[in-house]
């Protein structure tokens, strides 16, 4: 497992980290977690080199934390470095930072977390946390010594991203980067420049780059001088990046697991070949091809007076042309359509077309919607 250095903590941490995200379950149900096949192989994982774990509050319905704190008994604490990350949707207070901060030590069974992070910070939520006084609470976290470093997991657009980055002398921040995303380039390129280390999450598009691809992609990988799976490809994109100091992968299965750790034997940065490059800047043209609505999720259109979420939509519509073989994208947005209260799929939109006025991209907005239902609803 090959290592690089993470600058503040002055740690070094394998390429490869463990994402507790996406463990295997049990019956369908995402709180269910199966601890027998995820003990072994998040163990597995660490035995071969791992020794970083990414877990947090929300993930599997609470209790990714709690089997965390489980797997790491008998020895493994001291062998890896754990983060968890601060639920910010739920805390009202300054009080709440600290009531959820020592639940999480709890639930993991820890006495002090290598990094904690700011879960999925975006323009809303890091306003309400930033004004109810988090940065004081981290800094009184680390005086403490029940923290070691601080960060932030980020979900929003560039220009919020250095508002976030600009504020705090943050050790570490997380983004979702891959060769799919990647316009996220200035976001490490940013945090680099200024000495803050970049992890990297849903280096697979949480697993999008890998299932179902179109025909096209599949017969450019087979045609490769080099042959490798889907996987690897995603993340030979990433490692070969310099910049990038840490990639995690939620794996869901004991396969994904040993795959990804012969994978990350050989996770040498600048070891690309030009004729790979090419390969990868076509299999992303053939995805990006798939398009349907040139629409940049600005929100400049938001809000919309009778509540439908454009932005959500033309996400979901372009999700479904270029990943959406399996259905999953109709499937959720025939869910969403099922709500009985604030209702906001394009079915809801009266064609007032006041939002396209609005669009930078010219979209004509109220037509499209007609589509999204036409192929969704
Ligand atoms: N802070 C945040 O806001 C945030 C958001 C997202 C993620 N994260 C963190 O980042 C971690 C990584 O993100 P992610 O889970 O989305 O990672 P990812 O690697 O993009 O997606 C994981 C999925 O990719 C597929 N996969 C992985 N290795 C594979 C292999 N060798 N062969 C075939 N398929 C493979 C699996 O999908 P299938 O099993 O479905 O085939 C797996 O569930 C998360 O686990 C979480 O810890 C944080």
């Amino acid at each position: 497992m090959k290592k690089r250095k993470l600058t503040y903590a002055n740690i070094e941490v394998s390429t490869l980290g463990f994402g507790a995200m996406r463990l295997p379950i049990i019956n369908g149900d995402y709180s269910l977690i199966d601890e027998t096949k995820a003990t072994k192989m998040i163990r597995h994982a660490i035995d071969n080199g791992i020794n970083y774990i990414d877990t947090a509050y929300p993930y599997h319905g609470g209790n990714s934390e709690i089997l965390i704190g489980k797997v790491l008994k008998n020895g493994y604490r001291e062998k890896v470095y754990l983060t968890t990350k601060l639920p910010c949707g739920n805390i009202k207070c300054y009080d709440d930072f600290s009531k959820i901060f020592n639940e999480q030590l709890k639930k993991l069974d820890v006495k002090y977390l290598d990094i904690y992070l700011l879960h999925a910070m975006n323009k809303k939520s890091w306003s309400k946390v930033h004004k109810l006084g988090v940065l004081d609470f981290l800094d009184n976290l680390k005086e403490q010594g029940k923290i070691n470093q601080v960060g932030f997991s980020f979900h929003d657009n560039y220009e919020v991203f250095i508002e976030i980055i600009d504020s705090y002398d943050w050790d570490v921040c997380q983004i979702q980067f891959n060769y799919f995303d990647s316009e996220a380039e200035n976001m490490l390129n940013y945090a680099t420049d200024k000495g803050v280390d970049v992890i990297v999450m849903e280096p697979l598009r949480g697993g999008a780059l890998v299932n179902d691809l179109p025909e096209e992609i599949t017969t450019l990988f087979n045609n490769a001088t080099t042959k490798r799976s889907p996987a690897e490809w995603g993340f030979r994109w990433l490692y070969n990046n310099e910049k990038v100091k840490l990639i995690l992968s939620g794996m869901s299965t004991m396969e994904q697991v040993k795959e990804n750790l012969k994978t990350f034997d050989n996770a040498v940065a600048n070891s690309m070949t030009k004729e790979e490059k090419i390969m990868m800047k076509e299999v992303t043209q053939v995805f990006k091809d798939k398009i349907l609505v040139p629409c940049t999720s600005c929100q400049y259109c938001m809000p919309c007076s009778y509540g439908v979420n454009i932005p959500l939509m033309f996400t979901t519509y372009n999700n479904y042309s270029m990943f959406g073989k399996s259905d999953k994208y109709k499937k959720q947005y025939q869910a969403w359509e099922k709500r009985e209260e604030n209702r906001f799929t394009a079915d809801v939109c009266v064609g007032c077309r006041e939002c396209e006025e609005k669009c930078p991209q010219n979209i004509i907005i109220s037509e499209r919607m007609l589509d999204v239902v036409k192929d969704l609803g």
